[in-house]
């Protein structure tokens, strides 16, 4: 099979995490006999050095051409954060790309590896329970694409943030949730805070009508403290958990340190046409970036997401997924997720044992 994919490397850890992932991906081409054409271009600050813009027009039109988005990383050093080329520089990039393609369904499993169990901050006896959690985040709505104003009245600083939802906006993301669940355990806990908000009382009522359409699907509503206080708790009772804009940025986080490290979990984007980017959830580091040491699993599990949703090749990303296991079985492991035993190994190491347990699979 031909497929073209736009390679966004962009800023920090991102351009050599995404070394590691095209060296797999040209592994599995080859093993597979299918040819991935890569074209890459510039995002986030990479892309303002040369076009004083995030997100360029070049870029998008890359994107367009291609059948998937691999997207690696933006933004800088907090202290630099004021400097043109970083103000703003994630959401010009991140939210122009999904506003763009319209990337309104987010998806960010998390599980725990068997062999990183020991590094998950919870308690054995919670662990041992199982955490297997898809967060579905609706990502082009809520109060991240309302109004925002800021102004001074009367020498009083203001400012404000409008959060909005219509039905139709809910209505998608919901069957995205229920499908997703009807290919797990058939459940799903929906989000809101509908003791104070109105978007969120038409959030559950619309959730509970499409839920109507997947009588296989159990459905259970929880309010987002209550929601952000079990993840912790009790992580092994979800199972998709549904999510408007704002309380999925915050609660996907709480779940993305359960793994044990940021720089395990991936994550997929898509719009209606299921064309998609995927990218790695954790951020660009740039603290430990051109260093050899940063964890590139994020971006080749995303990579394995991007072989399996978008481009329908199921064992192609199992053997990804199968390689990394592999991997971590031998005990292998970059800084961030090393302890006592285990064998230290850089970005590039790391990335060409996965490629040889792929040749080898
Ligand atoms: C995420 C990020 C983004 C978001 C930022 C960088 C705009 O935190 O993808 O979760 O808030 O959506
Ligand atoms: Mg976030």
């Amino acid at each position: 099979m031909k497929k073209t994919i736009a390679v966004l490397a962009g800023d920090g850890i991102g351009p050599e995490v995404m070394d590691v992932t095209l060296s797999i991906l040209k592994a599995i081409a080859n093993k597979y006999d299918h040819s991935f054409e890569f074209n890459e271009a510039l995002i986030g600050g990479a892309a303002y050095d040369k076009h004083q813009n995030h997100f360029p027009e070049e870029t998008k039109n890359i994107c367009e051409k291609s059948d998937a988005i691999l997207f690696g990383s933006v933004g800088g050093p907090i202290e630099q954060m004021n400097q043109p080329k970083w103000h703003n520089c994630e959401k010009n990039s991140i939210l122009g790309l999904r506003k763009a393609f319209n990337f309104h369904a987010n998806f960010r499993p998390v599980t725990i590896f068997p062999e990183l169990a020991n590094i998950c901050p919870l308690k054995k006896e919670i662990v041992d329970q199982g955490i297997d959690i898809l967060f579905v985040r609706e990502l082009v709505g809520g109060i991240y694409f309302g109004e925002h104003k800021t102004k001074e009245q009367d020498g009083v600083r203001y400012a404000s943030d409008t959060m909005e939802y219509n039905e139709d906006q809910i209505k998608a993301i919901a069957h995205a949730a229920f499908q997703a669940a009807q290919k797990r355990k058939n459940q799903v806990t929906s989000v809101d805070k509908s003791n104070v908000l109105d978007c969120s009382r038409l959030w559950k009522q619309v959730v509970t009508e499409v839920s109507e359409k997947y009588p296989d699907v159990s459905l259970k509503h929880i309010l987002v403290d209550n929601c952000a206080m079990q993840i912790i708790k009790n992580p092994s009772q979800f199972d998709v958990i549904l999510c408007p804009n704002m309380f999925g940025d915050i609660l996907s986080d709480a779940g993305a340190v359960l793994p044990g490290s940021l720089g395990l979990m991936p994550s997929a984007s898509m719009n209606n046409q299921e064309f998609m980017m995927v990218e790695p959830a954790g951020g660009s580091a740039p603290d430990i970036a051109n260093k050899d040491i940063a964890n590139p699993i994020a971006q080749i599990l995303s990579a394995a997401m991007m072989l399996r949703y978008a481009f329908k090749m199921p064992s192609e990303a199992r053997d990804i997924e199968k390689a990394v296991d592999t991997v971590l079985s031998k005990n292998y492991r970059t800084g961030d997720i090393w302890s006592d035993g285990n064998i230290k190994v850089g970005t590039k190491k790391l990335g060409d044992l996965v490629c040889s347990e792929i040749t080898t699979l």
